[in-house]
């Protein structure tokens, strides 16, 4: 496995692989890496022929105040748990090797990326359609694959895919749980063992709701609440929690077959994410 730093080793090594007739998939990280971040380069594996991990803590998806500075830096760790895991190159540039200093252009996908966790994060999701359609245009892949545990990220990635004719297919892959249903994330490494043992009630929580709707339970808002309060009692801040179409994550109506249930919510000093995707 190779590791570069650079726009021209990158492209230089995939145009190899493409005159060899050769496909390529990309798994875009943040690094950090995880049994979760691995499941992607397992499936990336078995989608094409090679497989780049691009690790890239982009600034652009991070609001004022949040962990840009503090998430954690493990390139180290991260490129020994690629190696033993068939990624044939990691691309791990600088900031100002994907950003010009003096960079004009935002990708937004209107609407979707203002709701849920853009409403609480105002820009995230245009850092992140930003760095996503950029690494797109760097690597070129045939196939780019990203975690259903970020759905609304996935939504707007698709959303993006289908209106700039980005000839990619995207492939979400399961969330990978611990045994107490928490969702694997870096960002579980805030948590306090205290509170580690609280957050699995996210999963159960979401499990409940579910539940509830396959049984029959008829008012979405009924259900939303009970949820709310649910996390409250456990202890979360919880910031949503919402029913939604799996299609465009709009609000779910009875007719509505293929439903996601959205869940964000803090505990102590870490913001939790999950959902649930399910057809009635
Ligand atoms: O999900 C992530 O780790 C990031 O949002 C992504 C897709 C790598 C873009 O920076």
């Amino acid at each position: 496995m190779r590791t570069v730093n650079t726009v021209s080793e990158l492209r230089n090594a995939v145009r190899e692989w493409r005159s060899a007739g050769q496909s390529v998939a990309l798994v875009p990280t943040m690094g950090n890496l995880h049994a979760g971040h691995l499941a992607l380069v397992s499936k990336a594996k078995e989608k094409a022929d090679r497989v780049v991990v691009s690790i890239f803590i982009n600034p652009t998806q991070f609001g004022v105040g949040e962990d840009f500075e503090s998430y954690p830096r493990t390139e180290q760790e991260d490129q020994e748990k690629l190696n033993s895991s068939g990624a044939d190159l990691v691309f791990l540039p600088a900031v100002s090797e994907v950003y010009a200093s003096d960079a004009k252009t935002i990708v937004s996908i209107a609407g979707l990326s203002e709701w849920y966790c853009g409403a609480s994060r105002p820009g995230h999701f245009d850092g992140v359609a930003t760095v996503v359609c950029k690494l797109f245009n760097i690597v070129q892949p045939d196939t780019a694959l990203f975690g259903l545990k970020d759905f609304q990220q996935l939504t707007v990635i698709r959303t993006m895919v289908r209106d700039l004719n980005f000839p990619i297919e995207i492939v979400g892959v399961e969330t990978v749980r611990e045994a107490s249903g928490l969702a694997m994330s870096s960002r579980n490494g805030y948590l306090s063992a205290d509170e580690k043992a609280v957050a699995a009630k996210l999963y159960q929580s979401l499990c409940i709701a579910r539940d509830a709707i396959l049984a029959g339970q008829q008012s979405y808002e009924d259900i939303e609440n009970s949820a709310l309060l649910f996390l409250r009692d456990c202890g979360f801040q919880p910031e949503y929690f919402t029913v939604c179409r799996a299609g465009d994550l709009k609000k779910a109506g009875m007719d509505d077959m293929d439903l996601v249930l959205l869940a964000a919510a803090r505990l102590g000093k870490t913001r939790l994410i999950d959902n649930i995707y399910f057809s009635r």
